[in-house]
């Protein structure tokens, strides 16, 4: 018998095109997760509505996020890859767990805040309950581990919980998930404001690096990056956030460490080091785009992997879903 491996869930926004920030925060980490792990990595898509979305766009953004998922080596035959709107369960157990949640808590998410602010016409109640739909993608499987970005954290926080709170009435229903730290995490910034985050969704098209974005623009985007006044190159997040933004990439995409690179680059001056991130980041990404664009074009084959992904993801979520619904007292359907 093949032992059972610890689950793990995470998921991403189809809204727009995923960036670097993504890749390295994110995307890359589950790669090397798929060996340990049983692993579903969804598209979160119900998510992706809280904020208005262009109903043609959202539909190929969706594949897209798709196609890109499998183009850096998600294996969908071995993991679940599938759309969160394609298993009912998701938003099933998101209802229940409403009636479990507290408006305090949920009023105090940074993100909520955040969000509130750049939708200031928009702050729906979608936009509220967010981390509840969020627990419920994670407790539906009986996740062990989430692998997030630290901006997450105090959504996995809520769905832990959330699932205490349930068993504490209920007995033993959900497994305790917890966030799961990569063990070399890194954080990309903005080029242009290096001590934000890396966004997709940033104002200053410079200021993020897309998975797809074509050699030029992306050397381009590196020449406009912000440094700072002096001309040493080192790694001090603190006074050369932007510097030690570019030897974090640098690092990343060519597998080498911070300190190598520093070595290497010493007395070379900012627009050497602009110009080898810029190099080997497109070498970096050169084959994951050429897998992509094959993959993207074959319609077929990415509406298999969401056929097998949602039929997988509906029969793995019935489970939890039943048990719920039985210690709470309803009548199962005849
Ligand atoms: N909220 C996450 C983000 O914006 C995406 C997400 C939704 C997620 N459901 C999840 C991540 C469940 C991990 C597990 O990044």
């Amino acid at each position: 018998m093949t032992e059972k491996k610890p689950i793990i869930f995470s998921g991403i926004q189809p809204s727009g095109n995923l960036t670097l920030g993504n890749y390295v925060g994110a995307l890359k980490n589950w790669v090397s997760l798929q060996d340990k792990y049983d692993c579903l990595f969804s598209l979160v898509d119900l998510h992706t509505i809280t904020v208005r979305q262009d109903p043609k766009s959202f539909r190929s953004n969706c594949y897209d996020a798709l196609a890109i998922y499998l183009a850096v080596g998600i294996d969908p035959i071995r993991h679940n890859v599938f759309l969160q709107s394609h298993v009912p369960a998701h938003t099933q157990l998101a209802w229940i767990l409403n009636c479990y949640s507290y408006m305090g808590e949920l009023s105090r998410m940074t993100q909520f805040k955040d969000k509130s602010k750049k939708n200031e016409t928009n702050i729906n109640v979608g936009l509220f309950s967010y981390p509840i739909l969020m627990a419920a993608d994670i407790l539906l499987y009986g996740t062990n581990l989430v692998p997030v970005g630290a901006d997450q954290k105090q959504h996995v926080e809520i769905a832990r919980d959330l699932a205490l709170r349930f068993n504490n009435i209920y007995g033993q229903v959900f497994a305790i998930p917890e966030v799961y730290h990569p063990p070399l995490g890194a954080r990309l910034m903005s080029l242009q404001e290096p001590t934000k985050k890396m966004s997709k969704s940033d104002d200053n098209s410079s200021a993020t690096i897309f998975l797809l974005d074509k050699p030029e623009d992306i050397l381009n985007k590196f020449k406009r990056a912000v440094t700072d006044s002096d001309t040493e190159i080192c790694f001090d997040i603190k006074n050369k956030p932007g510097v030690s933004n570019l030897l974090t990439i640098l690092a990343v995409v060519t597998d080498r460490s911070v300190e190598e690179w520093t070595t290497q680059l010493q007395g070379s001056g900012y627009g050497k080091l602009k110009t080898a991130t810029a190099e080997n980041l497109i070498e970096f990404l050169r084959p994951m785009q050429k897998r992509y664009y094959q993959l993207r074009k074959d319609q077929e084959y990415l509406d298999s992997v969401l056929k097998q992904g949602a039929a997988r993801a509906v029969d793995a979520s019935q489970e939890i879903l039943k048990k719920v619904y039985d210690v709470l007292g309803f009548i199962p359907t005849f």
